[in-house]
C-alpha cells in the first residue's frame, strides 16, 4: 500500500503484518531498548484540522522515536483561515517534499482526496465519521495481547455508533478477523444500514453484553450530530453507561476499552474506567505509539522501494 487511508482495503495478512511489527515495537518500548532509525532522513508533517490529544501526540512521538523530522502544522494558524482550500494547502506542502503526511479532517473522504494530490504517503488520522484506521489497529493489538488471539471473540461496540469512525474501522478490522460483533446503543444513534454489516444490533446493554469477551465503549460525538436526537446525559448513562452492574452481563474476564476522550459518568463509570483489573484504556494509549511506528515504518519501506524503482533516492 502507498497510503493508510482505512481498514476496509486491507487484507487480513496486511493487518497481521502491521500488528506483528507493532508488537515488537511495543516490547522494545517496554524494555527501553531503543529502535532502528527506520524513518531517518524522512520528513513527517502532521496536519490536524480537528482537535486531538492521543492521535497527534502518539504520531509525533512515533515519528521522533524512528528518527523522522516531524513538523506539526498549526492548522488554526494556517492560511486555511484566510480561505485557502484543503487541496491548495496539500499542494503547497507537497512542493516542500514531505515523505509522510498524517491528516485528520472533520469531513469523511477529505483524507482520500488529499492523498490523490501528494507524492508522499498519507496516513488517515480520522476523517469525519468514515475511518480511523490506526485506532482500530491499536485496539486490535490491545485485544490480541490481552486475550491471546484476535479471532472468535464476542465483541460489543457500544454507544454512538452512527457518528463514530472508530466503530466503522473496528467493524471492518474485527469482522475481517472473524469475530462475532454486536453493536449496542439507542436506535437514534444506530445507522439504519447497521443490520446489513454482518453484525448483531441491540438497544439493551444486558442483552448486548451477555457473554462478551470485549466491551468497547464510545463517546457521544456531539460535534458530528447535526440535528440528531441527543438524549439527556443522565438518561443516557442510566440506559447505556457502562458500570459494574452492566459489565456483570459480560464474561468474568471481559476487558473494557475506550478510544478516548472519555466522558466519565456519561458513557462509562469513572471507577470502572480506572479499574486496572478490567479496563485496558491506558494500554490502548500505549499501543497507539507502537502501532503508529509500525504503520509509518511499513509505508516508508514502500515509499523507498517505489523511489528506488523510479531511480530517486529517498
Ligand atoms: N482516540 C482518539 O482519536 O483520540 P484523540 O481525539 O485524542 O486523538
Amino acid at each position: 500500500q502507498q497510503h493508510l487511508l482505512g481498514i476496509a482495503p486491507l487484507h487480513p495478512d496486511e493487518i497481521r503484518t502491521i500488528l506483528d511489527l507493532a508488537d515488537s515495537y511495543a516490547e522494545a518500548e517496554r524494555a527501553d531498548r531503543g529502535h532502528a532509525r527506520a524513518l531517518e532522513g524522512l520528513t513527517q508533517i502532521n496536519m490536524f484540522f480537528e482537535a486531538s490529544t492521543r492521535t497527534q501526540a502518539s504520531f509525533e512521538i512515533a515519528g521522533k522515536r524512528l528518527g523522522a523530522d516531524v513538523m506539526n502544522m498549526a492548522m488554526q494558524a494556517s492560511s486555511i483561515k484566510k480561505g485557502e482550500t484543503l487541496i491548495d494547502t496539500a499542494m503547497t506542502l507537497n512542493a516542500m517534499h514531505p515523505d509522510l503526511l498524517v491528516v485528520r479532517h472533520p469531513h469523511s473522504g477529505a483524507v482520500d482526496l488529499l492523498a490523490q494530490k501528494v507524492n508522499g504517503a498519507v496516513l488517515n488520522a480520522g476523517d469525519g465519521r468514515h475511518e480511523h484506521p490506526t485506532q482500530a489497529l491499536l485496539d486490535a493489538l490491545t485485544i490480541r495481547r490481552k486475550k491471546g488471539r484476535l479471532h472468535r471473540l464476542n465483541i460489543a461496540i457500544c454507544g454512538d455508533i452512527a457518528h463514530s469512525r472508530v466503530a466503522r474501522s473496528n467493524i471492518h478490522l474485527l469482522g475481517k478477523m472473524e469475530n462475532r460483533l454486536r453493536l449496542v446503543g439507542p436506535a437514534t444513534l444506530m445507522p439504519a444500514a447497521a443490520r446489513d454489516w454482518g453484525v448483531e444490533v441491540y438497544d439493551d446493554m444486558a442483552e448486548g453484553l451477555a457473554g462478551c469477551d470485549v466491551v468497547m465503549m464510545l463517546r457521544l460525538q456531539r460535534e458530528r450530530m447535526d440535528g440528531a436526537f441527543i438524549p439527556s446525559e443522565r438518561e443516557y448513562y442510566h440506559r447505556f453507561g457502562l458500570d459494574a452492574e452492566k459489565l456483570a452481563h459480560a464474561k468474568d474476564d471481559a476487558i473494557v476499552m475506550h478510544p478516548g476522550p472519555m466522558n466519565r459518568g456519561v458513557e462509562i463509570d469513572g471507577l470502572l474506567a480506572d479499574d486496572i483489573n478490567r479496563s485496558v484504556i491506558q494500554e490502548q494509549v500505549e499501543m497507539g505509539v507502537a502501532v503508529r511506528m509500525a504503520a509509518m515504518d511499513l509505508l516508508a519501506r514502500n515509499l523507498r522501494a517505489a523511489r528506488m524503482e523510479q531511480g530517486v533516492m529517498a
